[in-house]
């Protein structure tokens, strides 16, 4: 037996990646669950911001923002950096966080995050309680620490998943693409 709920985005779970704005000079960071791959080739990626955040017209100035994944050990700053406003907190400051200068956008990546996606602003689909921001990558940087075969490694970043509130990392492996035909795909 089912019941009918109002509508909302019962999707879940995501990423929590620290996204970075701004300038190197002035540069902020905004936690982002709702963010996700749009387009393979052109490579795009997508967040959805809220208008409101201190990040939002940042990224609307300088039009572009870097991707961070970061490590579940730093569980603690993602969560901070979702909690107060780049407008009161030097959040690179409080989370002992270097920004760097990016490879091809303005704004600065986060230095301690093993991954960075730098996009170009590419599209902005306004939507109401969030707009969507379309990011073209632009550069991709992997710490060597975490690089296996051209690609991060996904146990080796050990990345933050957030569902309905809860930080979560990576349980058991239960298949692998195209193990169902009997092949084995590693997209
Ligand atoms: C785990 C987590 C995920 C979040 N995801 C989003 C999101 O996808 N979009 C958004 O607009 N805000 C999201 N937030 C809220 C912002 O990160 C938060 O309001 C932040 O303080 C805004 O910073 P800013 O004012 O410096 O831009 C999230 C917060 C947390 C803790």
């Amino acid at each position: 037996m089912k019941k009918d709920i109002a509508p909302y985005t019962a999707l879940f779970p995501h990423p929590a990646v620290l996204v970075s704005c701004g300038s190197l000079e002035s540069p902020n960071i905004i936690t982002i669950a709702w963010a996700s791959t749009a387009c393979l080739d052109p490579p795009m990626v997508s967040i959805a911001v809220t208008p409101t955040r201190y990040s939002y017209n940042l990224i609307m100035e300088t039009k572009d923002f870097v991707v961070n994944l970061p490590r579940a050990s730093d569980v603690r700053k993602v969560d901070l950096c979702g909690s107060v406003s780049g407008k009161d907190v030097d959040k690179f400051k409080e989370c002992s966080f270097t920004p760097e200068a990016s490879t091809k956008v303005s704004a600065p990546r986060i230095k301690e995050c093993p991954v960075n996606i730098e996009c170009y602003l590419d599209k902005t689909v306004h939507l109401g309680s969030h707009d969507l921001f379309i990011g073209q990558v632009a550069s991709v940087a992997i710490d060597e620490e975490v690089l296996m075969h051209a690609r991060p490694d996904t146990d080796k970043l050990n990345p933050i998943i957030y569902a309905q509130g809860v930080y979560y990392t990576f349980g058991d492996i239960i298949g692998t693409h195209g193990f169902s035909m009997g092949e084995a795909d590693s997209e």
